[in-house]
């Protein structure tokens, strides 16, 4: 993929949602930007139209660049996602249309992988459940039995996508809370970075039986597109919780309702929903269940690196020829 050859005007970009002030700041001493800081829902047919001109784009995970898209911005030549997953692009299109696609990979595992255990301890330890009850005035007394819930200390972590995010979930598991690690992966780890935390590989099938707290950080495709729906739910144990900070679709979410509603697992703990913002009635109705709306990587510094990575790609493709993480070069 080759930058547009050098002018003397400045190249034009669009910035589809609003980012850090600073990092727009940061931008326009390179680029002439059209930048989207009212935050307003713009439809693919309005991006498409302030496309228009543009050689770059920063994006969110939230804007889908299709062939469609693609079809009427002739003159695109990158699109810098702000986040690390990508399902919000059609790679063969854009590697067709000659634009290329770059994420932010790296800057944000640890925060990621935070919110996953923060999760994971909130669906295991029932702390949501616990705060509704509390705020209700239900709490009269206390009681052996109130609000049981399930140990992570010890318990066996079962995960599934073992990326950086993975294995970062993996050290927290297993050096801090002394849990025996099963991971299930595309491709089998290195075998020292296995017994840095003592992960041991098995077949989905056998995790799903044995984990007493699943975690999935896969990212999304066809192949990963309801990783986990009645089958796989039906062959975890019933005091397990399924945590999902990876993508919504990666669980079937009415399957996982009805597992929620039937006792069929204790708990989960889901960022990322099918169709989000829109979550499923059948999930909202589920007292076991701690939903929170797409923020594992939400801290300052972790978005500002997120924001200033995209901003490298862009910066690095338009004026200079090179992305930094490029998908599609
Ligand atoms: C990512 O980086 O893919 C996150 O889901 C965006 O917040």
């Amino acid at each position: 993929m080759t930058a547009a050859a050098p002018t003397s005007a400045k190249p034009r970009i669009l910035i589809s949602r609003a980012i850090f002030p600073q990092v727009v700041d940061r931008l326009a001493s390179h680029f002439d930007v059209e930048s989207n800081q009212a935050d307003e829902l713009w439809s693919p047919q309005d991006i498409a139209r302030r496309l228009q001109g543009k050689q770059g784009a920063l994006t969110t995970g939230s804007e889908r660049v299709d062939a469609a898209l693609l079809a009427q911005c002739p003159g695109l030549k990158i699109c810098a996602n702000m986040a690390v997953g990508y399902n919000n692009f059609d790679l063969p299109a854009m590697t067709a249309a000659g634009v290329l696609a770059t994420n932010a990979p790296g800057v944000l595992t640890e925060t990621t992988a935070d919110m996953g255990f923060a999760l994971m301890m909130a669906t295991a330890r029932r702390i949501t459940e616990g705060e509704h009850y509390l705020r209700a005035g239900q709490w009269d007394r206390w009681a052996y039995d109130m609000l049981i819930g399930q140990d992570v200390h010890g318990a066996t972590l079962g995960i599934i996508g073992m990326g950086r995010i993975g294995q970062a979930i993996a050290r927290r598991g297993a050096l801090g809370f002394g849990m025996k690690v099963l991971y299930h992966n595309r491709s089998r780890l290195p075998e020292a970075d296995e017994a840095a935390v003592g992960a041991q590989y098995v077949s989905k099938q056998d995790l799903l039986r044995r984990a007493d707290h699943v975690v999935l950080v896969v990212p999304y495709s066809a192949e990963s597109h309801h990783t986990i729906g009645a089958a796989e739910l039906a062959l975890m144990k019933r005091s397990a919780t399924l945590t999902n900070i990876a993508r919504g679709g990666i669980v079937d979410d009415h399957a996982l309702a009805h597992a929620l509603q039937t006792g069929q697992i204790a708990a989960a703990g889901l960022d990322v929903f099918e169709g989000e913002p829109k979550v499923i009635p059948e999930l909202l109705a589920c007292t076991n269940v701690v939903l929170t709306p797409h923020i594992a990587s939400a801290t300052v510094p972790t978005r500002l690196a997120m924001a200033n990575l995209a901003a490298d790609n862009l910066i690095d493709f338009l004026l200079h020829g090179k992305a930094l993480t490029p998908l599609n070069p």
